[in-house]
Formats: C-alpha cells, sequence, structure tokens
C-alpha cells in the first residue's frame, strides 16, 4: 500500500514536470505552423514575398550544410556588407584624399622652400657614406615597396582613377597582374625590413641631441644647421615609426590575408583588410615624404645613397657627430675600413 502511495506521488511529480516542456513544445509546434500559416497567406497576396526567410538567412544563423569547414553552414555573412561599404566608401574616399593633399602639400612645400642645399662649398673630398650591402639593404626594401605601393594603389583605386581611362580589358589585366605582384613581392619586403634593421639599427637609437634637432625642426625652415648623429631624428622616427613600426602592421595584416589556408574566420580577413589598407596608405605617403627628403628635397642624399659616398662638407652639415667620430678615428666607416683613413680611401669626386 505504501509503495502504491509512493509510486502515485512519482507519477504527478513527473507530471508536474513534464507539463511546461510539453506545453513549450506545443507552444512553439503552435507558433511554427502560425508562421506557416501566415507565410502561406503572405503567398496568396504577395507571392514571391520571402522576408521571413531571408530575415532568418541574414540574422547569420549557421545552417546545416554536409561540406565540413569554418562557416561553410552560413549562406549570407552580413558583416561583409559592413566590411564592404567601409572599405569602398569612407576608407577609399578620405584615403584617396590624404594621398592626393601629401602630394600637393610637397609639391607646395618644394616651391616654397626649395631643396636643402650646403652652407658652404663642397670640399671636393668624399667619404664613404653606406656600405654597398647597406646600400643593398635599402634598395631592396625601397623598390619591393614601391611595386607593394604601386599595386596596392591600384588595387584600392584603380576603379576610379584607371577604369574609366583604360577601358575594362586593360585594366582587369592590370589589376589581375598587379594583385599576384603584390602577393609575392609582400613576403620579399617583409624579409628586406628584417635585413635594414638588424643593419641600420645601431645608428637609430635615440639620443639626447635628437631633442634639439626635434625642438629646431632640423633647420629646415631656419636655414640653420643642427647637428646630429649618423641619422637625424626625423630619419629615426620614419626607422622606428615607419619601418619597424607600420611595417609590422603592414607585414602580419598581409600574412592574413595572403595565406587564407590557416582557417581563419572571414571576420578577421575583413578586419585584416581594413587594418592593411589603413596601414598601406599612411606608409605610402610617409613614403613619398621620405622619398621627397631622400632626392629633390635635399641636395647630395640620393647620391649618397645610390653611389655610398657624400662630400665632406655634406656630411659635416647632415650628419657632423657621425663625421668627427669618423674623422677622429672613433668609429669605421661603414665598409669597415679604420675611420681616420676616411680621406685617404675616399675616391675622387663621383660624376654623374
Ligand atoms: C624609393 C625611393 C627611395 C629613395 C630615393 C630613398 C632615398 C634615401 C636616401 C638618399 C637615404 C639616405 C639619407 C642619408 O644619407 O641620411 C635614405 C635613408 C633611409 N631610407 Fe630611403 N629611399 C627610398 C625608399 C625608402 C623606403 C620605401 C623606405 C622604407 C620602407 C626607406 C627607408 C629609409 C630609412 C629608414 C632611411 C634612414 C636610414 C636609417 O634611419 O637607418 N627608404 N633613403
Amino acid at each position: 500500500m505504501r509503495a502504491n502511495v509512493s509510486g502515485v506521488r512519482h507519477f504527478f511529480l513527473g507530471l508536474m514536470l513534464l507539463l511546461p516542456l510539453s506545453g513549450g513544445t506545443a507552444y512553439a509546434q503552435a507558433q511554427e505552423s502560425r508562421m506557416d500559416q501566415t507565410q502561406a497567406q503572405r503567398q496568396q497576396v504577395q507571392p514571391g514575398n520571402n522576408a521571413p526567410v531571408w530575415r532568418d538567412v541574414r540574422s547569420g544563423k549557421e545552417g546545416y550544410t554536409s561540406i565540413q569547414g569554418r562557416e561553410t553552414g552560413v549562406l549570407i555573412q552580413t558583416e561583409g556588407e559592413t566590411w564592404r561599404r567601409l572599405r569602398n566608401g569612407p576608407i577609399t574616399l578620405y584615403g584617396g584624399w590624404w594621398v592626393v593633399l601629401t602630394l600637393i602639400a610637397l609639391g607646395l612645400f618644394y616651391k616654397l622652400r626649395g631643396p636643402m642645399g650646403l652652407h658652404s662649398p663642397p670640399s671636393g673630398k668624399m667619404i664613404e657614406r653606406f656600405s654597398s650591402f647597406e646600400r643593398m639593404a635599402h634598395w631592396t626594401m625601397a623598390i619591393s615597396f614601391c611595386i607593394l605601393a604601386v599595386t596596392g594603389l591600384v588595387m584600392l583605386f584603380g576603379k576610379h582613377v584607371l577604369l574609366p581611362l583604360i577601358g575594362h580589358t586593360l585594366f582587369s589585366w592590370l589589376a589581375e597582374v598587379g594583385k599576384i605582384l603584390h602577393n609575392f613581392t609582400g613576403p620579399i619586403f617583409m624579409f628586406s625590413i628584417v635585413v635594414f634593421v638588424v643593419t641600420f639599427i645601431r645608428d637609430n637609437f635615440p639620443r639626447a641631441y635628437d631633442i634639439t634637432w626635434l625642438v629646431k625642426g632640423g633647420g629646415v625652415l631656419t636655414g640653420e644647421v643642427v647637428p646630429a648623429g649618423r641619422f637625424n631624428a626625423g630619419e629615426k622616427i620614419w626607422f622606428w615609426g615607419g619601418v619597424i613600426g607600420l611595417g609590422i602592421v603592414a607585414s602580419a595584416s598581409g600574412l592574413v590575408l595572403d595565406f587564407p589556408n590557416f582557417d581563419q574566420s572571414r571576420w578577421l580577413m575583413m578586419l585584416a583588410n581594413i587594418v592593411h589598407v589603413i596601414a598601406g596608405i599612411l606608409f605610402i605617403t610617409w613614403g613619398l615624404s621620405h622619398i621627397y627628403l631622400g632626392t629633390v628635397g635635399t641636395t647630395g642624399a640620393y647620391e649618397g645613397m645610390r653611389n655610398g659616398y657624400v662630400d665632406e662638407t655634406w656630411a659635416r652639415e647632415h650628419a657632423q657627430y657621425w663625421y668627427d667620430d669618423v674623422k677622429a678615428g672613433r668609429r669605421e666607416l661603414p665598409s669597415g675600413a679604420p675611420g681616420a683613413a676616411a680621406a685617404a680611401t675616399a675616391p675622387p669626386q663621383v660624376q654623374h
């Protein structure tokens, strides 16, 4: 009898627990059938209107698919549209203007300031400024950078700037070649950055006199000769912030895009794309300012990087502390020859 009472009690307890569940299932079923009915009615009055289905798809809900892999069950990834609008909208627009304004500013600066020349006449004696290895490291990085910059600009702005000018056939060919070049030059650029940084890091550590140089703006506007080490504070900032800082950001985001076979999500690829484009634009515009200063902006600088030698007056005016150290024999020449022998080992004036 006692066993019977306990059995009945358990039966009712189970029923009470199951009731809400069965109620919930019944409710869901009712809801579903109501939606089916609504959809059926909708098809009567608005044939082809599949709004609820598409709302479901757009929510990014993962459905079933037999294809294995990350996000393969997601029919439409709506964040893709946000990324597309961001990339093709403000980033292309403002990025494009940023490049154009940089070019205008450099042109204006050249017109107003002109090239930074020497204050004293050239001595006619040359001093080694860069060894052949150092020049090779610089030009490998510079050439690969320029290939990346041009192909990157074609990918970002070509549709707006080149397509209307050269038409679809030529543009598609150019974009295709550009993309392949960009993908293969990226890793070369990364490697060249590592070699460059190892080669030049010693002369890029900040020193107290760099602050004075910065405060005086390198004498660019006043025309004052401000002493510097082998590289001035502006070059050092370009070394740390541009080559190393932007180099790391552009390389890391570029690798995520270059090798999509590491199971990264589309969300990460889109983020990497936005970061890569912004870093690329900043890198290109900063690079343009550097190229300006390394060519028409500073008399004699380009010859130093091309041939390895600068006039001693140039060395004294642009890198006085370095020049003094070399001449006093406190440090060797870039190729490793003893410093005090600088004038003796330098070739006669290099002609171009
Ligand atoms: C493609 C055109 C380029 C030209 C004409 C050019 C020219 C020059 C010249 C003449 C110098 C020597 C300045 C001196 O004697 O103090 C120099 C130094 C330097 N260049 Fe370039 N350059 C170019 C591209 C690049 C690029 C793309 C980068 C970086 C991605 C770069 C990074 C540097 C750095 C960091 C220095 C200073 C060295 C240091 O601080 O260690 N250059 N460049």
